[in-house]
């Protein structure tokens, strides 16, 4: 008769084994993704499986001709001290008997799918490069003398099946006293970057270790730094925290730090410093909040622009502040946390960098590349991630194109009369009646708008401050529509306006949204330079598209995606009223939230998604605007609110 048949589900694969065969190692001959990380010893629990076909009851009889194997004394055991749930058996333990139908569920999975909570639902798949094995060492012999490691190194091979493997020196002192502390059975973590062509050991515990390992996935903004600690197994992030860049001490924005790495000797190398211990002190923080020891943190995955890329590697950035904009290093880098100065991880914790695009397109966009996937996108979609520069990518499947565009700090509540960075009082929302003229608006912090019921006292503890990036959008494309403003940008008098709300100053107007009365706090105003403010910046971000439309020879695009903290906070329809963004329906304009956060996620639970992005970026056509003719002649004709001579059909109505 023939040997019992195996299906594994979800994966439908399947085959015929001898009776007595254990599931796990059906599993692996088949190629089925069950997890292990004692090696099949009733340990781990990492393999277990649900049996679907036929009942499977605890003490073997068969039914309805499935039967995996009798309840055997290791899962017994296993059972009763740590419980394993109803229907569920031991993968390494339960044997294939007759034929049978067996469930692998998620948790099992090394590969499991994340389910991001993200707007755009695609999931993360897990492939991460850290990952634990239990592993049995011979002792030594003295009459064939061999090293402790060169043992562990065979062991791995011999049951694990990995070729070669190297040690970094806080590893290599503390394998003796595991070995011999847990009688020659130790855990280890081994990493494998994607393109190490050997496991590195991260750490070694005595035995069998229950604990889990973690990853950082940082975003190093120029003004904020924001962490996430992920489980390198499950793919959840456990806690996040944030902290302000504190090279902002040397500089706003980008391009006034590279000028004082130029101006200051050691310049660059302060900047390192600041930054790094920030990242440093940010991981013993976060670890601390998760109420985990940081040395389970292995791994660290950095996305970051150009500019801050180099400061993170010590390396002055120089080169990014004059043509041609050379990078250091167009690929990924793969170090040694400890290299970057971050003593809170595991002492032999690996970073990765994700690879930038261009001098000046970041490693920040290729995060959003990985996260939003242009490059698989069946219709032309462009992503802009908007923050004091933006990055923009245009593309589909045949191809994908890159720029970034000067946008400056505007669209940040820089450098607007009463603008302010995102933070609790700041005007976030605005509305203005066409009729009357009148404005309403929301503050960060509150629910309400400010003619709602209880306004006054949900605000009384922030005040009302000012107004942040989104909140200037709203303000103008509300003006605007409420005739307030012309085309030009122009604020009409109180005259032409019919509101006593636009107040002359000097040759120009301004138009009061708060009069800061009622709780002492500032007059919010919109002033005419705020409007040209605005515009330059807006008129940046719509030529830098256009540049990229041009460039593949289109006057549309399918869907606009747009990204970054500042991405989700802009309703579409203020942006496209002021022409921020190309003509599009708007129920085709979404935001990805943060996606290059996202991104850095990604790659810190995938290693093929850091193949994948290397890749993508290598791919991708990178158009410089600083050098593009056109770029200007674009940005010229984009000063109009929403745009001098392209028709926006889909603001009409
Ligand atoms: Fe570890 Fe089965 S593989 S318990």
């Amino acid at each position: 008769s023939q040997d019992p048949l195996v299906i594994f589900t979800p994966s439908g694969k399947r085959g015929r084994f001898p009776a007595g065969t254990p599931v796990l190692t059906a599993a692996r001959q088949l190629g089925v993704d069950l997890d292990s990380v004692c090696g099949g010893r009733g340990i781990c629990s990492k393999c277990q499986i649900t049996p679907s076909y036929g009942e499977f009851p605890k003490h073997g009889v068969t039914v309805q001709g499935g039967a995996l194997s009798e309840w055997n004394k290791v899962e017994e055991r296993y059972d009763r001290v740590r419980g394993l749930k109803s229907g569920r058996r031991l993968g390494c333990q339960a044997q294939v008997l007759s034929d049978v139908v067996i469930d692998v569920p998620p948790e099992s999975q090394v590969h499991r799918q994340v389910v991001r909570k993200a707007v755009t639902q695609r999931d993360i798949t897990m492939d991460p490069a850290t990952r634990l094995y239990l592993v049995d060492v011979q002792e030594p012999d003295m009459h064939e003398p061999s090293g402790d490691f060169q043992r562990l190194g065979e062991a791995l091979r011999t049951e694990w099946g990995i070729e070669r493997i190297s040690a970094p020196l806080p590893v290599m002192s503390r394998l003796q006293p595991a070995l011999r502390k847990g009688k020659w059975q130790v855990t280890v973590a081994l990493h494998k970057g994607h393109r190490d062509d050997h496991h590195r050991v991260l750490d070694i515990w005595p035995g069998f270790h229950e604990g889990r390992l973690y990853g950082l996935a940082v975003d190093v903004g120029s003004t904020t730094i924001a962490a996430h600690l992920t489980d390198l197994v499950t793919g959840e992030v456990t806690a996040s925290a944030g902290v302000m860049n504190p090279q902002i001490r040397f500089g706003e924005d980008l391009m006034s730090r590279v000028s004082y790495s130029m101006m200051n000797p050691g310049g660059a190398a302060e900047m390192t410093r600041a930054v790094r211990e920030a990242l440093d002190r940010l991981a013993a923080e976060i670890a601390a909040e998760a109420g985990i020891e940081a040395r389970d943190i292995v791994e660290a995955v950095f996305v970051c622009n150009p500019v801050m890329h180099h400061l993170l590697l010590g390396i002055d950035p120089v080169e990014l502040g004059q043509a041609p904009f050379a990078l250091a290093t167009s690929e990924s880098v793969s170090l040694d946390a400890a290299e970057l100065d971050l003593t809170h991880l595991n002492p032999a914790a690996r970073a990765f960098i994700l690879p930038c695009i261009a001098g000046h397109v970041g490693a920040d966009a290729a995060a959003v590349a990985l996260s939003e996937a242009p490059e698989q996108s069946e219709d032309l979609v462009l992503i802009v991630d908007v923050g004091t520069n933006a990055e923009i990518l245009l593309g589909d499947r045949r191809r994908v194109l890159a720029c970034s565009s000067p946008t400056g700090p505007a669209f940040e509540g820089a450098q607007i009369s009463s603008g302010q960075r995102a933070a609790p009082g700041a005007i976030e929302r605005v509305e203005i009646d066409p009729a009357t003229k009148e404005p309403r608006f929301r503050v960060i912090g509150s629910d309400l708008w400010s003619d709602e019921d209880g306004f006054a006292a949900a605000t009384a503890t922030t005040g009302i401050t000012g107004i942040c990036g989104s909140g200037i959008i709203e303000a103008v494309a509300e003006m605007r529509m409420a005739g307030l403003v012309d085309d030009r940008g122009l604020i009409g008098s109180a005259e032409q306006t019919g509101t006593a709300r636009s107040e002359a100053q000097g040759r120009t107007h301004a138009y009061l949204i708060h009069d800061g009365i009622a709780d002492g706090g500032p007059r919010i105003l919109v002033t005419q330079g705020d409007i040209r403010a605005i515009q330059l910046a807006k008129s940046a971000l719509y030529a830098g598209a256009r540049l990229l439309m041009d460039e593949i020879g289109v006057d549309e695009v399918d869907r606009v995606v747009l990204a970054g903290a500042f991405g989700a906070h802009i309703s579409p329809k203020h942006a496209m009223v002021l022409g921020m963004i190309p003509d599009v329906p708007l129920d085709r304009v979404t935001s990805a939230g943060n996606a290059a956060g996202t991104g850095a996620r990604i790659a810190l639970c995938s290693v093929a998604a850091r193949a994948a992005v290397e890749k993508t970026v290598r791919a991708i056509h990178k158009v410089e605007t600083a050098i593009e003719p056109r770029f200007q002649e674009h940005f010229v004709a984009a000063n109009a609110l929403p745009h001098a001579t392209a028709p926006f059909p889909n603001l009409r109505g």
